[in-house]
């Protein structure tokens, strides 16, 4: 990275000294990890974000719903600051806040509300998260989902999983022991979500039909090609993957998960990573003894994890040096009230 931004960002940061706390998610670029007090999954940045009262600017170095995630855990005086705001997730986008009302609207039709639990990925809006926590539910990121889903399945009889179909597919049939059968995929763009009240009332999992769009890209085919292309290669995937890419994998986990199953893999082996290319690069790098690929080359970055750049970085902390807040993350005070109540949850799983 260009030296004359590195050295800015290093001065801007060192002026503002505690004031300051800088998260980063495991898929920035490598020229704004540096910068980052800690890094972490969507999990721990939310824990870390909460356990930092004395800090008060939160510059968060990820995607919008995480920063919106921080802003709520956070405290009424600290401030978060998201270095582009065009840094959103297509996946939380294919959730609005009306589609999910609309298919509540349509379990009521079906008289199946009462027995169903939602449970939202963090990677949605702040609004969906209300939602999740007007109606009982609570918030999972992919370090948490089974504890979300063997809780929810406590609650109730149903749940509502928002809005990673993989996820939620991926977690019921993995780790609770359903089948296939019992989970139905709600489309928001089809009357009804292309569901029968019948179909709603045999299901367990009703899943919203929402998917990472570089996850969703590794599929099947990658796999197979890997393990001929690398013998003896170990298959690691997120479980935003689809469910046969999940199936297919060795090992399946959050990003830290990634990170920490690296950490304690022997010198010499063999490693395809399913995740984010920025995150598969800086693995390689730093475990020079192991052969690390890419699990398919044709995929590429989060193009908005990616939009948080170094001049982005050096731009928001320079103006909080000139005693200038730059793109403040707010969710209005009802959303997070009832959001908060659904993040709680979370942060409250066994
Ligand atoms: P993690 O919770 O594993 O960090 O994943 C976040 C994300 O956006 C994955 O695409
Ligand atoms: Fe969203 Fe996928 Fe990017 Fe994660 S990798 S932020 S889920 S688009």
């Amino acid at each position: 990275s260009d030296p004359d931004l590195v050295a800015r960002a290093a001065a801007a940061k060192a002026a503002l000294g505690d004031k300051v706390f800088i998260l980063g998610h495991h898929y920035q670029r490598d020229e704004v990890i540096q910068f980052a007090d800690v890094t972490g999954d969507s999990f721990k940045l939310a824990r870390d974000a909460a356990a930092r009262p004395e800090a008060e600017y939160i510059v968060f170095c990820g995607v919008h719903f995480m920063a919106e995630s921080a802003d709520i855990l956070t405290t009424e005086r600290q401030q978060v600051v998201l270095p582009d705001l065009a840094a959103g997730c297509s996946m939380a986008d294919m959730a609005t806040a009306e589609q999910v009302a609309e298919c509540w609207d349509q379990l009521v039709d079906a008289g199946v509300a009462d027995t169903v639990v939602p449970v939202a990925y963090m990677n949605s809006s702040a609004d969906i998260k209300a939602f999740t926590g007007r109606h009982g539910g609570t918030i999972c990121t992919s370090s948490n989902a089974k504890r979300a889903l063997e809780w929810a399945f406590e609650q109730g009889q149903k749940v509502l999983f928002l809005p990673d179909q993989h996820l939620g597919r991926n977690t019921a049939v993995r780790d609770m022991g359903l089948s296939l059968d019992d989970c139905v995929v709600y489309n928001p763009h089809k009357p009804n979500g292309g569901l029968t009240a019948e179909q709603l009332r045999a299901a367990k999992m009703i899943l919203w039909r929402g998917h990472c769009s570089v996850h969703g890209r590794f599929s099947l085919d990658s796999v197979n090609e890997v393990r001929e292309r690398v013998p003896g290669v170990t298959v690691l995937v997120h479980p935003e993957c689809k469910h046969e890419v999940v199936e297919a994998a060795d090992m399946v986990g959050s990003t830290e998960y990634i990170i920490k199953a690296l950490d304690a893999a022997e010198p010499g082996s063999k490693w395809a990573i399913g995740t984010e290319l920025n995150l598969v690069r800086r693995l390689a790098k730093a475990h020079p003894d192991k052969e690390i690929v890419f699990l398919d080359r044709t995929v590429c970055f989060c193009s908005t994890m990616n939009r948080i750049d170094l001049p982005h970085l050096v731009w928001a902390l320079e103006s909080l040096v000139d005693g200038r807040v730059p793109n403040v993350i707010t969710v209005d005070p009802e959303t997070e009230k009832f959001a908060k109540v659904a993040l709680d949850q979370m942060l409250a799983l066994p």
